[in-house]
């Protein structure tokens, strides 16, 4: 019944070419959704949004969120029934280098999306991805809860905690009394196949394994809520629909990750990974004095599980299994385009047969 719901609808994504918005595209894609997508160029070479040719699938638009008549003169023409909004600066490391673009990026380049929503004349729904990191960061074991404190001090979960109070502000105070549907999704660390972005576990393990090296590990005991991509790309358009059905979630926030007993460490990833690849080795350097990241994130997901009946279906070994299976035929067909986009393919439409 899902999987039919997009047919022929008309869908903006932003980030299309980043590793979520790229896997939200493609998903899309097959369910035959009229997608444009609005982002820069791939920020990542190899990239997923390159290696599957998704330029030629969509309404490509390669601009800046921060040019705001642009993106208002895009929005409005296209009139879509529904916008995803990705785009962001999503890296902690690399905010603290540039807090004022991450800033700009994750606060400003929102606020534009959500003043293209308030003179979009049609009905539409928005789901704005922001971070399980918009809490402020008291380690609660319990997980957090949707109601609970934003905050965040490092510059990326402050500028995405901040993106949350905007919306909150321009949903109670433009977008109450429209049609316009909106809802925010905060979720926890995504793995799968075509993230290049260094920084992150995964793809600095695959650089690692490829140029033959030890991957540094900055906290190997870190636990953080690891899903596969593929689940949260579901769960933000389960949540578009629950909308459009349940006025009542209009304007409100929902966390999606693994239960709490259900959290596994970074550790515990550089295991599975050398189950599969052998020669792989890692080296542990304890480097919490210079970037300072939450030791422990967990979510309370009761929310998305009782009202969008969502919750992980792909456990913790094979969320790592399908990410690597990914990244093995990536390398070993020397990034063959019709491979990449088969096996890209192969594992949306075996996550379909899933969530039938
Ligand atoms: N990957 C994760 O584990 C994770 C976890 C929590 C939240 N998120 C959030 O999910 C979203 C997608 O993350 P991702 O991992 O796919 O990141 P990514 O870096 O792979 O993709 C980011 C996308 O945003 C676009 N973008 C950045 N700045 C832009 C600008 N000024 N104008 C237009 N487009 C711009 C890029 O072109 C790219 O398409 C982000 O909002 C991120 O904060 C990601």
């Amino acid at each position: 019944m899902f999987l039919n719901k997009f047919k022929n609808k008309k869908v903006i994504i932003t980030g299309h070419t980043g590793f979520k918005g790229a896997w939200l595209t493609l998903f899309l894609k097959i369910l035959n959704a009229e997608i444009m997508g609005i982002s820069l160029r791939p920020n990542t070479k190899p990239s997923l949004f390159e290696a599957t040719n998704l330029s030629k699938k969509i309404d490509n638009n390669f601009f800046d969120i921060l040019q705001k008549k642009k993106l208002e003169k895009k929005i409005l023409s296209f009139k879509p029934d529904f916008i995803f909004h990705l785009a962001a600066q999503p890296l902690v490391t690399k905010a603290y280098k540039n807090p004022f673009l991450t800033w700009q990026t994750n606060l400003i380049g929102t606020i534009n999306i959500l003043e293209s929503i308030r003179k979009l004349k049609k009905s539409c729904t928005c789901i704005i991805i922001t971070s399980d990191k918009c809490y402020e960061n008291v380690e609660k074991r319990a997980g957090y809860l949707e109601t609970d404190r934003l905050g965040g001090s490092d510059p990326y979960s402050a500028s995405k905690a901040s993106a949350e109070i905007a919306i909150n502000s321009y949903y109670k105070s433009f977008l109450i009394n429209t049609n316009h549907r909106i809802a925010t999704a905060r979720a926890g660390n995504v793995v799968g196949g075509g993230d290049w972005n260094s920084g992150r576990i995964i793809p600095d393990c695959i650089f690692a394994i490829n140029k033959k090296k030890s991957v540094v590990i900055r906290n190997s005991n870190s636990s953080r809520p690891w899903q596969h991509v593929l689940e949260i790309v579901y769960g933000y358009m389960k949540l578009a629909l629950l909308l459009n059905k349940n006025k009542k979630l209009n304007g409100q926030s929902f966390n999606f990750g693994p239960s709490n007993t259900k959290i596994f460490k970074v550790i515990d990833i550089l295991k599975e990974i050398k189950n599969e690849w052998k020669s792989f080795r890692w080296l542990n350097i304890d480097d919490r004095k210079n970037i300072s990241e939450t030791k422990m994130l967990v979510l309370n997901c009761n929310k998305s599980k009782k009202f969008l009946r969502w919750g992980l279906r792909i456990n913790f070994k094979k969320t790592i299994k399908l990410t690597l299976e990914w990244y093995k035929v990536y390398y070993s067909s020397k990034a063959n385009q019709k491979k990449i986009i088969d096996i890209t393919e192969k594992q949306i439409r075996d996550y379909c047969k899933i969530i039938k």
